[in-house]
C-alpha cells in the first residue's frame, strides 16, 4: 500500500500578489475548477490503492491546511507542522521517520507528491506511480520524468540510462537546476528528462540514502521527531532542534548523490505553475491568446493574462503582459520578466 506524502512547506513567492506569506500558491485556487492546488493534489489520488495521504507544511498554515484537507474529505489526516522551512529533504525526512514508527517490518512505500503541480491526465499519473511501485519495491529511489520542450534552469535534469521496463530507466546522472547552456546541451541531447519533484520509494530507503549522503540532516531530523508534540491530528516537531537542521532541497541532498535513482518517464500534461507565465501557458485563451479571469475587458489585447480579482480592469493595445489585481496590491509586468516577481517580494519584506 502507498503512502502519499504532501510537501506544501513552500513560499510561492513568484506568484505574488496572489500568493502571500499568510496564504501561499498551494493553498490557492489558480486553474479552473472549484479545487486549490494543495485539493488537485488530494483528489489525484481518488480511486489509488493508498493510505490517507500526510500532509507536511509551516506551523502558521496550520489552519488552512486541516480546514482544505476536512474540504477534501480528509479530516483525520496526519498533519506534520514545521516551526521553520528547511526545505524538502528534512521535510521527507520527517515524513519517513514518523511512517516508519507505525510500520511493523515492512518498508513503507512513500510517494512524495509538491502541492503546488497540475497534472491534466490524472489515469496517465496514477499508471506511472503503479508502473513505479515494482521499482521503489526494488529498493530504487524512483522520480517521475518529464520530456523537456524547452531548455528551463528551473527544474532537475535526469540523464536517462538503461530500459529497466516499459517507461521506466535507470538514471546516469541527476543534475539539479543546471545553467542555460547546460540546459540547452541536455534538451538538444534528447537523453534528458525534467526532474518532475515527485518521487516512490520507500521511506527506511530514503532514510538510508540520507544518512549516507547528510548524515547531519538526518541526525537533526531524528532529534526534531523524538521530541514531539501532538494535538488533534497536528504533530509538531521540537523547534529549537529543528532549527538546527541545515536547510537543503531532497534534489541536491539525494537526488543527486544516490546510486539507486530509477525513473520512470510520465506524459500527463505536468507543469510546475511556478510562475505567472507558466499559469498563462496552461490556461485557457481565448482566439486572442489571452486568459482573463474576473472582470475584465480586454481591447486590441493579445497573448496577456489578466486576473481582477475585486475591480473592473481594462486594458487597450498591449500584448504580451501579466496583470494581477488584488485589493491592497496591482502587479503589471511582461511575460518574459515573470521570474523577477520574487526581486520585489524581497524587496517588500525587507523594507518591512
Ligand atoms: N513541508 C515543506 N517544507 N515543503 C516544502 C518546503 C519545506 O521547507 N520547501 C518546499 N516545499 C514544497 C513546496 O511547497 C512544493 O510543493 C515542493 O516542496 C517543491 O518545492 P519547490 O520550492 O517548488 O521546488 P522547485 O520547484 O524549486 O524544484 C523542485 O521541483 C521541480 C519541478 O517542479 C525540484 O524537485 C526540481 O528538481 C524539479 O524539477
Ligand atoms: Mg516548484
Amino acid at each position: 500500500m502507498i503512502h502519499p506524502v504532501i510537501m506544501a512547506g513552500g513560499t510561492g513567492s513568484r506568484l505574488w500578489p496572489l500568493s502571500r506569506q499568510l496564504n501561499p500558491k498551494q493553498f490557492l485556487k489558480l486553474t479552473d475548477g472549484p479545487l486549490s492546488m494543495l485539493q488537485s493534489t488530494v483528489a489525484r489520488l481518488d480511486g489509488m490503492d493508498a493510505q490517507k495521504p500526510l500532509l507536511i507544511c509551516n506551523e502558521e498554515h496550520r489552519f488552512l491546511a486541516a480546514e482544505q484537507m476536512r474540504q477534501s474529505g480528509h479530516e483525520d489526516s496526519c498533519i506534520i507542522l514545521e516551526p521553520c522551512g528547511r526545505n524538502t529533504a528534512p521535510a521527507i525526512a520527517l515524513a519517513a521517520l514518523q511512517l516508519c514508527e507505525n510500520a511493523d517490518g515492512d518498508d513503507p512505500l512513500m510517494l512524495v507528491l509538491a502541492a503546488d503541480h497540475l497534472i491534466k491526465d490524472v489515469d496517465a499519473f496514477q499508471k506511472g506511480v503503479a508502473q513505479a511501485v515494482p521499482l521503489a519495491q526494488d529498493g530504487k529511489l524512483v522520480t517521475f520524468g518529464i520530456v523537456p520542450h524547452q531548455p528551463e534552469t528551473g527544474y532537475g535534469y535526469i540523464h536517462r540510462g538503461s530500459e529497466l521496463a516499459v517507461d521506466c530507466y535507470s538514471v546516469d546522472g541527476f543534475v539539479e537546476k543546471p545553467d542555460i547552456q547546460t540546459a540547452k546541451a541536455y534538451l538538444a541531447s534528447g537523453e534528458y528528462l525534467w526532474n518532475s519533484g515527485m518521487f516512490l520509494f520507500g521511506a527506511r530507503q530514503y532514510l538510508t540514502e540520507l544518512e549516507l549522503h547528510r548524515p547531519d540532516i538526518l541526525s537533526a531530523c531524528r532529534a526534531a521527531m523524538t521530541d514531539t508534540s501532538k494535538d488533534l491530528h497536528f504533530i509538531r516537531v521540537n523547534s529549537e532542534l529543528f532549527a538546527e537542521c541545515p536547510s537543503e532541497s531532497v534534489d541536491y541532498a539525494v537526488m543527486e548523490k544516490t546510486d539507486h535513482a530509477a525513473v520512470v518517464s510520465l506524459d500527463a500534461g505536468w507543469s510546475d505553475i511556478g510562475s505567472w507565465s507558466a499559469l498563462w501557458d496552461v490556461s485557457d485563451k481565448d482566439s486572442n491568446g489571452n486568459s482573463l479571469n474576473g472582470d475584465v475587458i480586454a481591447h486590441q489585447t493579445r497573448d496577456t493574462l489578466v486576473r481582477a480579482d475585486s475591480r473592473l480592469v481594462a486594458t487597450i493595445g498591449v500584448d504580451d503582459l501579466v496583470i494581477i489585481e488584488t485589493k491592497d496590491a496591482i502587479l503589471v509586468a511582461h511575460k518574459d520578466k515573470v521570474q523577477d516577481v520574487k526581486a520585489v517580494v524581497e524587496q517588500i519584506r525587507s523594507d518591512g
